[in-house]
């Protein structure tokens, strides 16, 4: 069900929001090589809940059978690593890794949900480039975030941007609806065609998603059931952020 918030409602995204950005601000200054990625966990942890919210990926169930629930705070994917990479002791963030994290707050019984890949120390010029692509992505998309545009104008912006800098889009999975859910309708794939989908409306909050990939656009699942890595071991990148449609321009509410 695609949910419109009311006034009340979107203050409640807003702080929600908030926190997310607080919390990669947090994580900005903190990564560097030598660090665990669960080192990076339990700062994301404690910064949430410094501000009152509830990391909403630990627990969370993904309802497919076999998958255990969600075990951290953040997602946080390094390299060739698409999304999904699940935090641990043994796993030391390097130099020149491309990282990308993805968390979810919720507060006041909203969710907030963002992404960011960060570069750690001296990253190639190559992966820069794809980390400023799929950042990019995003506001090629959001251009097309208004009253009366459709879902698939953003998907076929998305899409059509990444694949004309020479790079994939991931097709396995989207952006999508959040509010009391961390995921709503409508889903929001990284690609498609111009009109096609549901029309956007002023009290819309969406997460849109850009995963992109250097070479080619396979994926694979790893053992443990939720890290998501490139299929060509080509390196990969996220960026999202959680949006308000409004009667004008779009506010990205998961920025400071
Ligand atoms: N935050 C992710 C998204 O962008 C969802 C991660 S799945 C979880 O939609 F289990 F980690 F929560
Ligand atoms: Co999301």
């Amino acid at each position: 069900m695609v949910t419109i918030k009311s006034k009340k409602e979107i203050e409640y995204m807003e702080e929600a929001c908030k926190v997310v950005a607080l919390t990669y601000k947090k994580l900005e200054e903190c990564i560097k090589p030598g660090m665990t990625t669960l080192e990076l966990d339990k700062i994301a942890e404690d910064t949430m809940r410094s501000l009152g919210a509830i990391p909403a990926e630990k627990g969370y169930d993904i309802g497919i059978k076999g998958v255990p629930p969600y075990p951290a705070t953040i997602c946080v994917s390094i390299n060739d690593e698409v999304i999904h990479g699940i935090p641990s002791k043994n796993k030391v963030i390097k130099d020149g890794d491309i990282v990308s994290v993805d968390t979810v707050a919720l507060k006041n019984g909203f969710n907030g949900d963002a992404a960011r890949t960060f570069l750690v120390g001296n990253v190639s010029k190559d992966a820069k480039r794809l980390v400023e692509v799929t950042k990019q992505a995003f506001f090629e998309g959001i251009k097309y975030a208004k009253k009366g545009n459709r879902i698939g104008d953003i998907s076929h912006a998305i899409g059509e941007y990444v694949e004309s800098q020479g790079y994939s889009v991931v097709r396995e999975f989207q952006g999508h609806g959040i509010g009391r859910q961390m995921h709503e309708d409508p889903g929001i794939p990284n690609y498609g065609r111009q009109g096609r989908g549901i029309r956007l409306e002023p009290g819309m909050t969406l997460a849109i998603e850009p995963m992109v990939i250097q070479g080619k656009p396979g994926i694979l699942e790893l053992d443990d059931g939720w890290t998501i890595i490139t299929e060509d071991g080509s390196l990969a990148a996220h960026y999202e952020n959680t949006i308000l449609i409004t009667e004008k321009e779009p506010k990205i509410l998961t920025m400071l």
